[in-house]
């Protein structure tokens, strides 16, 4: 196994969507593949950067190699747990999951409701928001990046938006097509207020390329906010 350089930053990365069951066969989820947080895993392993994917439930297959260690999660109370348990041991963050909203209360996990012709009214909560929780306990030498999966109209104003509500040290934004596409056309905002861009539209491992090279420049503009 190649060894990591020196100074490598530790990265944790999520990916893919939540699947919130509904009962024992059903479950609600959102459109996300997974594919670029696959990408980012994939370019920081090939930096041999020491790597953890967290990663939901996605048909696409997960990195094969030593530099990357992965946990699979399910619900949002999984990958909750999940980034609880890792975060402490990691100095990157790159939280490209797309994680549900809402969830369904009053789940029956081990039972199938049955058709009974009659409609069917599901009740539901809003989930905690993962990110601005961890922004809350994490240390000023740790770096938090989000995603934010914004329409064209209000991309930047929503992304900054996000940015400084969740506390966090940069935020991607992208257009709602990226979310089944192979390409991306993304913005990335830094806490001092700057705004980055590769310029053109990308393949999702080219612009995790860009990112992680973009690595260095997010984490100073952080120190200096
Ligand atoms: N996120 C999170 N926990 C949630 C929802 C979102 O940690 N319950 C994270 C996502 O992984 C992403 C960032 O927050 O990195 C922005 O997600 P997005 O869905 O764009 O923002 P929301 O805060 O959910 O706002 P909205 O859905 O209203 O646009």
């Amino acid at each position: 196994m190649e060894a990591s350089p020196a100074n490598a930053p530790r990265l944790l990365i999520t990916a893919g969507p939540t699947w919130e069951p509904i009962d024992a066969v059903r479950y609600l989820t959102n459109r996300s593949s997974g594919r670029l947080g696959l990408a980012l895993a994939q370019s920081s392993i090939r930096r041999a950067w020491p790597t953890t994917l967290l990663l939901g439930p996605t048909p696409l297959p997960p990195p094969h190699t030593s530099h990357c260690s992965i946990r699979r999660f399910q619900t949002t109370a999984q990958l909750k747990a999940l980034l609880v348990e890792h975060w402490p041991s990691h100095d990157v963050l790159l939280m490209a999951a797309a994680v549900a909203d809402y969830r369904p209360v009053d789940v029956e996990p081990t039972q199938k409701r049955p058709r009974d012709g009659h409609g069917w009214n599901l009740a539901l909560e809003p989930t905690p928001d993962l990110l601005a929780d961890l922004a809350q306990t994490s240390r000023p030498d740790q770096t938090l990046i989000g995603f934010a999966l914004e329409p064209a109209d209000q991309l930047i104003e929503s992304a900054r938006r996000k940015l400084e509500q969740k506390h966090l040290d940069a935020i991607v934004a992208n257009d709602l097509t990226t979310m089944e596409s192979d390409t991306i056309t993304a913005t990335l905002l830094l806490r001092d207020g700057r705004t980055l861009s590769p310029g053109r539209e990308l393949e999702k491992l080219e612009f995790a390329n860009w990112l992680l090279d973009e690595l260095a420049t997010i984490r100073a503009a952080a120190r200096t906010a």
